[in-house]
């Protein structure tokens, strides 16, 4: 049994990421944390024995957590990590908090200077799926951001065949959750129902995160265009890709069956068979499909996932599976 502490759980994403560890077999809650405390929130309101208190380091030490979630907003994550990591508590961060390598890069995208940058360099990026022993190890852990894990799972495998000289473009749109429950009248509902619309063009920071998980360096050209859709969860993201040489369907197929042979949430479709959201909202799994273009010079590659699970929560809970040694998927798959 492994005790577990979440902060942020009133959170859409916290929220989430406290249903699946009150039906974990090996998670012990000993503290769940928010910045007013309340029983509100998506899924605590499901669980009437979950309350979350006010948050108070004293507090959540004296619980006894063997792991801290952190789904709180990034400047809250960045100050909490290195002060619970202090206590011997391993920390699972779902901000963007501690998931570049560079500090250089956070005053740019996400307004703060970054005051710990040793841990920066230890902080393993969890995009699960890619990562060998390091989660067993790791004391932190920076989860993912959801545009990322959308776009990272379908591309990562194809590093070594993108043709860098030619632009990176990833086309994504998600629904409204992605930004959080804060009230904002770009994000209300007459604003959204009924609507699409492109937005942070060149300034949402998901796009270093992106550039750092493909290797793009500065040089290389990555176009991401996030859209928001007029829907409450889910992501879908189009990339566009050219290649160094022309592949085959069957050279692309055998990438992506060597990067995810253990991977049990990642299912790629057969080519030119492209993937819809509906197939994973509510789960946490991912979905990729790809169809060749111009006599495989070039690909259109779509992938699917649930922001608040595979893009969040569940994502955050393959980690902690597979930092404490159990199975992948405990809690995850009934
Ligand atoms: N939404 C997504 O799809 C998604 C996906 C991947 C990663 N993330 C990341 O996950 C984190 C949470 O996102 P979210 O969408 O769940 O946000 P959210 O719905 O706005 O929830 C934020 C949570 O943080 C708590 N909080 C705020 N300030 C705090 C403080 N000083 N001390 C303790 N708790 C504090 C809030 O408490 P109160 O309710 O009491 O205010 C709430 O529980 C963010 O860093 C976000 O970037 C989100």
């Amino acid at each position: 049994m492994t005790n577990v502490a979440v902060v942020g759980a009133t959170g859409y994403a916290g929220a989430e990421l406290t249903g699946i560890l009150a039906r974990h077999p090996h998670a012990k809650i000993t503290g769940l944390f928010s910045s007013k405390g309340g029983a509100r929130g998506p899924v605590l309101s499901t669980y009437p024995d979950l309350i979350a208190e006010p948050f108070d380091l004293d507090a959540l030490v004296a619980g006894g957590p063997d792991v801290a979630f952190l789904a709180t907003p990034n400047e809250v994550s960045a100050e909490l990590v290195p002060e619970i990591l202090e206590h011997g508590i391993k920390v699972i961060d779902l901000s963007g908090a501690y998931r570049l390598t560079q500090p250089a890069l956070y005053p740019a995208w996400y307004g703060f200077n970054h005051e710990h940058p040793a841990l920066l360099g230890e902080a393993v990026y969890g995009l699960t799926e890619m990562c060998n022993g390091e989660l067993s190890k790791a004391r932190l852990v920076a989860n993912p951001g959801c545009y990322p894990t959308s776009i990272l799972l379908a591309l990562r495998p194809l590093t070594y065949i993108l043709d860098r000289e030619q632009p990176v473009i990833c086309d994504s749109k998600s629904g409204v959750s992605g930004a959080g429950k804060k009230s904002d009248l770009a994000w209300s509902f007459a604003e959204v129902s009924g609507n699409f619309k492109a937005y942070g063009v060149g300034t949402h920071r998901h796009e270093p995160e992106i550039r750092q998980g493909l290797h793009l360096g500065d040089r290389a050209t990555l176009v991401f265009v996030p859209h928001l859709l007029p829907t409450v969860r889910g992501i879908l993201s189009t990339m566009h890709v050219a290649f160094t040489h022309a592949v085959s369907a069957q050279e692309v197929t055998q990438l992506y069956a060597d990067a995810f042979a253990d991977a049990p949430f990642v299912k790629v479709l057969p080519a030119g068979q492209l993937p819809e959201m509906k197939s994973v909202v509510n789960t946490p799994n991912a979905e990729i499909g790809f169809q060749l273009l111009q006599s495989g010079r070039r690909a259109v590659i779509v992938s699917v996932i649930d922001n608040l699970l595979k893009g969040a929560a569940s994502q955050a809970v393959q980690n902690f599976n597979r930092m404490c040694g159990y199975a992948e998927t405990e809690a995850l798959k009934s």
